[in-house]
C-alpha cells in the first residue's frame, strides 16, 4: 500500500489540533447519558451558552416546523423538538468543524458523516430496546450520532489510497475496511474516535461504542447490550448504501448478535423502512433541506 510513511504516533498526535468540545456540549451528553433526567435538566445546561440558545430557537423557528408563533424561549423549543432533536442540534453545533467536511479517504462528501451518523442514531435507539439494555435508548441516540467521530480525523491519512484498501478488502488480504485502515495506518477509526473520546472526557458508555462498534463482542459486559444495538444500527443504516463513502459494507457482521439483540431480520428489514421515514423528517431540521443526504 503507498502512503507507507503514516505512523500511528502521527495519527494519534493529529488529536493535539482537534477543539476541545463546548462545556454546554460535554453538560448535555453527560446529563442526556443519565436515564433520569428530564427536559428541564437539559434546558438548564444549554441555556448557560448564548450562541446554543440562538442557535437552538434559530432552528425551531426554522421554515422546517410550521408554528403559527415565533418560540422565544429554550423550555418551549426543548418541548417542540424533543431531547433527542435537542441532543443531535448541540452536537451537530459543536461537531461541527470536524463533522462539516468531506471525507476525501473516504470518498465521500460534505454531509455524508452526519447523515450516516444520523440514521444510525434513529437505529439504534429503537435496537437498543430489543436489548437487556433498554435503559440505554437515549445514550443509543448519541452514541449513533458519535459512533464514526474517528473518521474524521483519520480521513485525510487516507487521502489516496481509498482504492487499495477497498481492493485489499476484496482481495482478503484485510478482513475488512477496520482491518486495511490499521494495515495502512497502524490505527483504526475507532480507536482514534476513542481517544477522542477520552480527550473530550466523555462518558464510558459512548466511549465504548466507539471504540467497539465493529467488534462489539470485545466491550466491556457492561454496555455491551448497548454496543451491539449501535453495531446492529451502523449495519441498518449502512443498508442501501447510505454508509459515508467508500467503506459501506466493508464490514463484518457479529455473527453473536443474537446473544444480545432478540430482533427477527423481518424487524430488522421494517426498522430500516421506520428509519428512513425519521431520517427525512428529522434531517430538514438538522440539516434545512438540501444539505446531509450526500454520499
Ligand atoms: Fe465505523
Ligand atoms: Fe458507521
Amino acid at each position: 500500500m503507498s502512503n507507507l510513511t503514516v505512523t500511528r504516533e502521527q495519527v494519534l498526535a493529529e488529536l493535539n489540533s482537534v477543539p476541545m468540545l463546548p462545556h454546554s456540549a460535554s453538560r448535555v451528553l453527560e446529563i442526556s447519558n443519565d436515564p433520569d433526567h428530564s427536559m428541564a435538566d437539559i434546558s438548564r445546561v444549554a441555556e448557560t451558552d448564548a450562541i446554543l440558545t440562538a442557535h437552538i430557537l434559530k432552528v425551531v423557528n426554522s421554515s422546517a416546523f410550521s408554528l403559527s408563533q415565533r418560540v422565544d424561549s429554550l423550555e418551549r423549543a426543548i418541548s417542540y423538538l424533543g431531547k433527542n432533536v435537542i441532543v443531535g442540534i448541540v452536537l451537530s453545533y459543536s461537531l461541527s468543524a470536524l463533522y462539516d467536511k468531506p471525507l476525501e479517504g473516504y470518498a465521500s462528501q460534505k454531509g455524508a458523516l452526519w447523515a450516516h451518523g444520523l440514521r444510525t442514531a434513529l437505529a439504534s435507539k429503537e435496537i437498543v430496546k430489543f436489548t437487556s439494555g433498554k435503559h440505554y435508548a437515549n445514550v443509543a441516540y448519541t452514541a449513533g450520532i458519535l459512533h464514526d467521530l474517528g473518521k474524521s480525523i483519520i480521513s485525510k491519512f487516507m487521502d489516496g489510497s481509498v482504492r487499495e484498501l477497498i481492493s485489499s478488502v476484496e482481495n482478503g488480504t484485510a478482513a475488512d475496511f477496520l482491518d486495511a485502515e490499521r494495515v495502512l495506518l497502524g490505527t483504526d477509526h475507532c480507536e482514534v474516535g476513542a481517544e477522542l473520546a477520552k480527550l473530550w472526557s466523555l462518558p464510558d458508555s459512548l466511549r465504548e461504542v466507539i471504540r467497539y462498534h465493529h467488534r462489539p463482542r470485545l466491550a466491556d459486559e457492561t454496555y455491551r447490550p448497548l454496543v451491539y444495538a449501535v453495531h446492529l444500527g451502523d449495519m441498518i443504516s449502512m443498508m442501501g448504501g447510505l454508509g459515508t463513502g467508500a467503506d459501506s459494507m466493508n464490514y463484518q457482521l457479529d455473527s453473536t448478535y443474537p446473544d444480545y439483540v432478540d430482533i427477527s431480520e423481518d424487524q430488522l428489514t421494517e426498522l430500516w423502512f421506520a428509519v428512513e421515514q425519521e431520517f427525512n423528517k428529522t434531517k430538514s431540521v438538522l440539516f434545512g433541506d438540501e444539505e446531509g443526504d450526500e454520499q
